[in-house]
């Protein structure tokens, strides 16, 4: 019997659901301050310009990151038949990279930041997060390397790349020379820096919020369905179609900047072919199903999946979209781009992590299954209905704000003042806070499910986890 290191795993999932809960409240807090900008209190560190940063560090990296190091443990543990290459470096990881998230809640509100979009850390903390992050890869594939089986299953090579991929951009994007203790200044400048700055930025979606949850997609969607992958051929096409597109693409972010034109045209076509190996994943994913469509009714953690999935295609087709010049001519700047990232945010990253922690926790502390599968169902509606709530007022809003923008009269004079589409935004924005609460409520809906699931009686066989391996996930299918 092989002693897997559950203990680890069970850290990150509890840190999850905790930074979740912090994300998105600061989340809800500054969508407040949108709509009533009075909620800053007049305190420095409660402004909408500290908070944001905090809200995307906590959400991406504290929420998402330590769902994808707890969930790349685990799998790679049952995948392989092996238990952790190193205890001790996998705890020092946990802990790690918990002390880079306090940083990064203790720096962000007073003001310490490097500036740049999902970058904001300051050098210090960079340098330790590029620390915890090499051990992570030496606890990640040494598991890998001393497996007793010969296959390395999908969803590993996804965390690999997510693993890789994260350190290369990390590391590139933040070379920068120290002044003080927290001030650094970029060796990158310019139209360079910005392209340098946007290959992060879209690399980071591609690696950090989508390749790494696909990999949670490739273990967990076919564990909780008790299904092989739909086409397992499909699965590593899928893989290297969208790694080395996704590299591509970032220049979408930069139209109509001073980047060279070819960049600007290089960055849209990418994007567009971008759009085949993503729906290669999505329909690979849902069609896993096939032959047990039933337990859409009676499962609520596979809906949440398959909605999740679902919001995967509708965030991946709108991407390549928004990537066409004319359309990012009215996209870029409004809400619609607020809107789309909340699509892949909520409706793709949030709910398959939500979903995944439903299908881990039973399973981590040997129990039957959730302490309540009403609740989850619970969740599972007033998620939906939160996300649709907020990208649909966002959709509007933005396509509003775009066209009133580029209204002028016959003069040529622009009709509306910028103030006066913000007026005209105001309901927009309070209705995305009826959906941001809602999405909330969700998440704590979760937690209260996950404490009584933990604090109940563990069944009978006790090590539920051992039993649990990776043969029932049908790899080599
Ligand atoms: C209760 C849930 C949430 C609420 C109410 C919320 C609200 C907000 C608000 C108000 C903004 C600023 C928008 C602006 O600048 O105009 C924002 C930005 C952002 N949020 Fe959220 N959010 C939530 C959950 C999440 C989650 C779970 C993620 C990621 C997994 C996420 C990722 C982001 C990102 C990446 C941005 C920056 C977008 C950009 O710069 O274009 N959010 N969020
Ligand atoms: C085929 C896939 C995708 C493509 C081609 C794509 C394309 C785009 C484009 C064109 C923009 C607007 C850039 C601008 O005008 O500033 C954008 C913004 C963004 N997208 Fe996507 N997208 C894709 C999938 C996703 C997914 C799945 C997520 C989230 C999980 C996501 C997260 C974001 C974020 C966070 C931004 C805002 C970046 C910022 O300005 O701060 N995207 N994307």
């Amino acid at each position: 019997m092989i002693e897997f290191n559950d203990k680890v795993v069970k850290q990150f999932t509890i840190a999850t659901i905790f930074w979740g809960i912090i994300g998105m409240l600061v989340g809800v807090i500054i969508a407040v301050q949108l709509a009533w900008p009075a909620f800053n209190f007049d305190i420095p560190w409660l402004t909408y310009s500290r908070l944001r940063p905090l809200h995307t560090n906590a959400v991406i990296f504290a929420f998402g990151g330590n769902a994808l190091l707890g969930t790349s443990f685990y799998v790679a543990q049952r995948t392989c038949q092996v238990k952790l290459y190193s205890n001790t470096l996998a705890s020092v990881v946990f802990w790690g990279f918990q002390l880079v998230i306090v940083g990064a809640a203790l720096t962000l509100p007073f003001g310490f930041t490097q500036g740049k979009e999902y970058a904001e850390l300051i050098w210090p903390l960079d340098v330790l997060l590029t620390v915890v992050w090499v051990l992570y890869a030496i606890v990640y594939f040494g598991t890998i390397a001393t497996r007793t089986v010969k296959h390395i299953y999908v969803a590993n090579w996804f965390y690999a790349a997510f693993i890789i991929t994260i350190a290369v951009l990390h590391i590139v994007n933040n070379l920068a020379i120290p002044v003080n203790w927290h001030l650094s200044y970029p060796v990158f400048s310019g139209a360079v820096d910005a392209l340098v700055q946007w290959w992060y930025g879209h690399n980071a979606v591609g690696f950090f919020l989508t390749a790494g949850f696909l990999g949670m997609m490739y273990y967990f969607v076919p564990k909780q369905a008790e299904r092989p992958v739909y086409s397992y051929r499909l699965s590593i096409v899928h893989f290297w179609a969208l790694v080395s597109t996704y590299m591509w693409a970032g220049p979408h972010h930069l139209q109509y900047t001073s980047l060279p034109d070819w960049a600007q045209s290089l960055g849209m076509v990418f994007s567009l072919v971008l759009l085949a190996p993503s729906w290669g994943g999505m329909i690979n994913g849902i069609m896993t199903l096939s032959g047990a469509w039933d337990k859409l009714r009676s499962d609520p953690i596979i809906k949440m999946m398959i909605v999740s999935l679902s919001f995967y295609g509708m965030s991946t087709f709108e991407g390549p979209m928004m990537s066409i010049k004319t359309v990012n001519a009215l996209s870029h700047y409004t809400d619609w781009t607020i809107g789309h990232v909340h699509s892949g945010a909520l409706g793709w990253v949030a709910l398959m992590t939500m979903a995944c922690m439903y299908s881990l926790v039973p399973r981590l502390w040997g129990r039957d299954g959730m302490y309540s599968t009403h609740l989850i169902n619970v969740h599972f509606w007033i998620a939906t209905l939160g996300i649709v709530l907020y990208i649909a007022s966002m959709w509007i809003a933005g396509v509003m704000q775009g066209l009133m923008w580029r209204e002028v009269d016959a003069n040529g004079s622009l009709v509306y003042s910028h103030v006066e589409s913000i007026e005209a935004t105001f309901p927009y924005y309070v209705i995305r806070i009826i959906g941001g609460v809602l999405f909330f409520i969700g998440i704590l809906i979760q937690a209260y499910n996950t404490w009584k699931t933990i604090k109940g009686a563990p069944r009978p066989e006790a090590r539920a986890s051992q039993v649990d391996t990776a043969n029932a996930v049908g790899e080599g299918a």
